[in-house]
């Protein structure tokens, strides 16, 4: 789910920047009085596509296939779902075949918003999962896979200008994430210690409810991806002037 701002950035900070390292020559430039500025955008972060997957070393942005969260610690205790969960090493494969819906650059208002359709996602990683889920007891530690399909999301990038050697950057506030999944199925090794009974029947409850635990789940996923994101944006930001990412 990277792409669509790295798309942005990116694609904005080919300009020539004399005393910067070189922009590389695959992203297009826009220049912020373009009257289609918005379709610029949209080309841009389409031609980039292939480099996002393999990462831009020249940018230090990494390749998001996989997409990987390194851990996501999930504390639940209301609703009918209550469990201390924690998540590692989770590998997103697919992020870089989205279908991007629409690309809004305000500048006046320093934000960005992107509306995108991922067809896929396959997730792996391992997990350690203890309380209970609709009154159900659940324990496990083990491998936790999961495939996603028809998600829509939304970006939207929230930044302010910021001055530094008298010169003009960018700075990203929020990246708000925002996104509805199709369809899943997910799959829990080793849990219950192992019992192969309760471990199926569980993981058959989890299938037959995913929309509910997606409900739950879903506010901390999206913060983990959009404090990402804004991570990865700011570097970038704060390395070329405004002027040089998106020339007038
Ligand atoms: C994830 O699980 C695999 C297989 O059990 C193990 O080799 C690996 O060390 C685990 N990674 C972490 C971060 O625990
Ligand atoms: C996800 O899809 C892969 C490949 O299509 C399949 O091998 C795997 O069993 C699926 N996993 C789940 C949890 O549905």
């Amino acid at each position: 789910m990277q792409l669509w701002f790295f798309a942005v950035f990116t694609l904005s900070s080919l300009s020539t920047g004399l005393g910067h390292p070189k922009i590389p020559s695959f992203i297009k430039v826009c220049s912020r009085s373009d009257p289609n500025l918005n379709e610029c955008v949209k080309e841009s972060v389409e031609q980039i596509r292939p480099h996002l997957a393999n990462g831009i070393p020249e940018l230090g942005i990494p390749g998001c296939e996989p997409l990987v969260l390194p851990e996501i610690v999930m504390d639940q205790g209301k609703g009918s779902i209550m469990v201390q969960s924690k998540y590692k090493d989770i590998q997103i494969y697919g992020p870089s075949q989205f279908v991007l819906k629409s690309v809004k650059v305000d500048d006046e208002k320093n934000r960005v918003k992107i509306k995108l359709r991922l067809p896929r996602l396959e997730m792996i990683g391992n997990y350690s999962i203890q309380g209970r889920i609709m009154m159900l007891p659940i324990a496990g530690k083990g491998i936790c896979s999961g495939n996603y399909s028809d998600i829509d999301a939304v970006a939207v990038m929230q930044g302010e200008k910021i001055q530094k050697n008298g010169m003009t950057y960018f700075n990203v506030k929020d990246f708000l994430v925002d996104f509805s999944i199709g369809h899943a199925t997910i799959h829990l090794t080793n849990l219950f210690d192992g019992d192969q009974q309760l471990g199926d029947s569980m993981n058959e409850f989890l299938n037959d409810n995913w929309k509910s635990l997606a409900e739950e789940i879903k506010p901390v996923l999206e913060k983990t991806i959009g404090d990402m994101f804004k991570k990865f944006s700011n570097k970038i930001y704060h390395k070329y002037p405004l002027n040089e990412l998106l020339p007038p």
